[in-house]
């Protein structure tokens, strides 16, 4: 560690809120899928900012919006119509290629906020009451799920860990076993509303909801009346190889009700977005209306929510990843990526599709750590000790999350960085 380092590292132990045990490095530059820190030194970046830097770092078409739109205008609240948020909200629900509206936020936790306010108000307003009166309100979601660090999003997500020390927690979130479509059936009761999933589970270890399992869901849904709410935010937007991430599990068939996406959207400019299917409910009191008209005047809102400075770029990256053909090149060095892995002594499993993959270290590694630290912390220190970013997923996952125009020679680079890591690492 450098002078410089040091004296960056003791600004933040005096000065920064320790809600992140950081790595002892401070990051300096980036340029496609590498970063530099501060002294120098030169790494392979696989985590992506944690799935956002999808062009990965400094790519000139991000640049050039960046630029030109904050020559033009940066921000003017949402009180007011702004081109570029128009745009992306029409690209976004071509995306997802059924009629629908967007809400714009700012991250993943409000992306979700968002889908968790329209159950409610679709529980208060659209759903019959309970016997005793009182409005449907209930939302279940899967276990070992992440869905964000406000107040509902704890309340949601199903890992003890993050609720410690918190309650009481947000009311009305049940936590039932993934891929278990009986249990999600005794689960739903009167009080039920919606039912919220990741497609494939980022933060609890890259796992994936089956294709019977989604199907069941829908069905469930639509049998109880219950919306269907998707957490695309890290598996949405390419990571798997498709624009959306569910229908790389299940095809065209299934439609969802909502769908919450952050991180890749914006290529590292922050920026949340929620699409609300064109659906028509009823309200209790009587008359239609489509769920994606819901949320009406004053009911929800943000300051900064869909800037255009925040639309234009995430513009520029969603065209980027078009006209570089970049869903193709994440499923094919995906699919390279995990078929080598697999073949790597030491682990035990690799999970996930296209650029979105969880490496579960073999048993061997499984002594690894003590004070507090896994041996995916252990091993992920290693790595970029030898050049190699990456990110933990649970105590015995490393995460692999390349941006998406990685090429064929840099995940070559990573795996064998890695095969050295785990061959130095291996107890003997
Ligand atoms: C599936 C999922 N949902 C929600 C979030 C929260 O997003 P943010 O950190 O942008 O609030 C994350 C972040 O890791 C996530 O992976």
């Amino acid at each position: 560690m450098t002078i410089n380092e040091a004296d960056t590292r003791k600004l933040f132990e005096e000065f920064v809120v320790p809600t992140y045990s950081r790595y002892n490095v401070v990051l300096a530059r980036g340029q496609g899928s590498r970063v530099w820190d501060e002294a120098g030194k030169k790494y392979l970046d696989f985590g992506a900012g944690i799935a956002v830097s999808t062009l990965g770092h400094a790519h000139p078409r991000m640049i050039e919006a960046l630029d030109r739109q904050a020559r033009q205008l940066i921000h003017t609240s949402n009180l007011y119509y702004t081109r570029p948020q128009g745009e992306l909200a029409r690209k976004l629900v071509e995306i997802v290629g059924a009629e629908g509206k967007i809400f714009f936020s700012n991250s993943g936790a409000e992306a979700n906020e968002a889908v968790i306010k329209l159950a409610r108000k679709f529980g208060n307003e659209c759903s019959a009451p309970l016997k005793n009166g009182s409005p449907r309100f209930e939302i279940l979601t899967f276990d070992r799920s992440f869905h964000g660090r406000t107040m509902a999003g704890i309340s949601a997500t199903a890992q003890e860990k993050v609720k410690q020390g918190f309650t009481p927690l947000l009311a009305g979130f049940k936590h039932v076993p993934l891929n278990d479509l009986r249990a999600v059936e005794k689960a739903i009761t009167a009080e039920s509303v919606a039912i919220l999933i990741e497609p494939i589970q980022g933060e609890g270890g890259i796992h994936s909801a089956s294709n019977e399992f989604l199907l069941g869901l829908r069905r469930l849904c639509d049998h109880h009346g219950l919306l269907l709410m998707l957490d695309e935010i890290q598996c949405g937007l390419g990571r798997l190889g498709n624009w959306c991430g569910w229908k790389e599990i299940v095809g065209d068939p299934l439609l969802p009700d909502t769908i919450s996406w952050a991180k890749g959207i914006g290529g590292g400019f922050p920026l949340g977005a929620t699409w609300i299917r064109k659906k028509p409910v009823r309200y209790l009191t009587g008359g239609a209306v489509d769920l994606c008209d819901l949320l009406k005047p004053g009911t929800h809102g943000t300051t900064y929510g869909g800037t255009p400075l925040a639309c234009a770029t995430s513009l520029a990256v969603l065209e980027t990843i078009e006209q570089e053909g970049l869903l193709q090149n994440a499923r094919d060095q995906g699919d390279y990526a995990k078929r080598q892995l697999s073949t790597l002594p030491g682990i035990k499993e690799v999970r996930g599709m296209g650029l979105l993959l969880g490496i579960e270290l073999g048993e061997e590694f499984a002594a690894l750590g003590g004070e507090g630290q896994t041996p995916s912390h252990v091993i992920v220190v290693r790595l970029m000790q030898n050049g190699l970013l990456s990110v933990p997923a649970g105590p015995s996952v490393i995460r692999w999350l390349p941006p998406l125009n990685v090429s064929r020679g840099e995940i070559d680079e990573g795996l064998s960085i890695l095969a050295r890591t785990l061959d130095e690492m291996r107890p003997r």
